[in-house]
């Protein structure tokens, strides 16, 4: 009788990973996942309670685990918990930049200005932040992957999301060139682009906004956290060992319309 350990199991052994906005939605799946694959998880978010619980209930399960506070849009806050997973577990070779806000739904000539730099600072530069402190630590490990979490609204418009919109294009880019810099150093960057998703973020939507996102998908649903976890555990593991600067949808069919 065969006894051979799933391949999933085993994927993530000896690797660190930092997962930011892992309190909640799809950033707890993706530590879930990794955690599955063997990987120590430092659970990073602004809900610190939120993120320390989940960890608390990794640990509980044999995971090594760990939370930290962190608020992406300060760059000495995510230095701070960088530094945390290389002094809590030895060193950092795996993180997920996926910690990011909807903002309101208004049309571009009036968006709230504040409102506008609250989802940049997030979405984009909290991006940016993260891989300016995550890729010395990665190389000093060296070599490892990124996944950032952009959005099907990554490559297309969508009423009422200017901020969102831009923000999640700039994570694109951003991939794309630090991608090409880190490539002959062994470190790769790809970005994920999820179709709407059943998660918190979605709050504010009421049962006809609900519906309206439902009928956009071909699969005729939302998708959920696991499933976007899933295609993010492919891009940091081994198995995507070619995948380089790529942007890689999980939406239902939402984008091939
Ligand atoms: N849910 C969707 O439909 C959907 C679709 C495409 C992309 N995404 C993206 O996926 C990512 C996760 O979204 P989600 O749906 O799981 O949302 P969520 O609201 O469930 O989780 C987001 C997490 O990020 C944390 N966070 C917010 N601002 C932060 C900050 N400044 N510093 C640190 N942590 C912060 C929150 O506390 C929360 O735990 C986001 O980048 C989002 O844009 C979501």
């Amino acid at each position: 009788m065969s006894t051979t350990t799933p391949e999933y199991a085993v994927e993530f052994a000896g690797k660190v990973a930092l997962v930011t906005g892992a309190a909640s939605g799809i950033g707890l799946a993706i530590a879930h996942r990794l955690a599955a694959g063997g990987a120590a998880v430092v659970l990073a978010d602004f809900n610190e309670a939120g993120a320390r619980e989940a960890a608390d209930a990794l640990s509980a399960d044999g995971t090594r685990a760990a939370a930290v506070a962190v608020d992406v849009t300060d760059p000495d806050s995510v230095e701070a918990a960088v530094r945390f997973t290389v002094e809590t577990f030895g060193a950092l070779h795996l993180a997920v930049n996926n910690a990011g806000i909807a903002g309101p739904s208004d049309p571009t000539g009036a968006y709230d200005v504040a409102a506008w730099d609250r989802v940049i600072a997030t979405d984009l530069s909290g991006v940016f932040y993260s891989m300016r402190h995550e890729l010395p630590a990665i190389l000093a490990a060296g070599g490892g992957a990124v996944v950032n979490m952009s959005s099907i609204l990554g490559t297309n418009g969508f009423a009422g999301q200017a901020a969102y919109v831009a923000a999640k294009h700039g994570v694109i880019g951003l991939t794309k060139t630090a991608a090409v810099e880190y490539a002959e150093h062994g470190v790769r960057i790809n970005a994920v682009g999820p179709g709407f998703i059943e998660t918190p973020l979605l709050r504010d939507s009421d049962e006809e906004q609900h519906s309206l996102l439902v009928s956009l998908h071909p699969q005729g649903r939302l998708g959920t956290a696991e499933e976007v976890a899933e295609l993010t555990a492919f891009l940091l593991s081994d198995r995507a060992s070619f995948v380089q600067g790529s942007y890689h949808l999980v939406d239902g069919g939402y984008s091939a319309r």
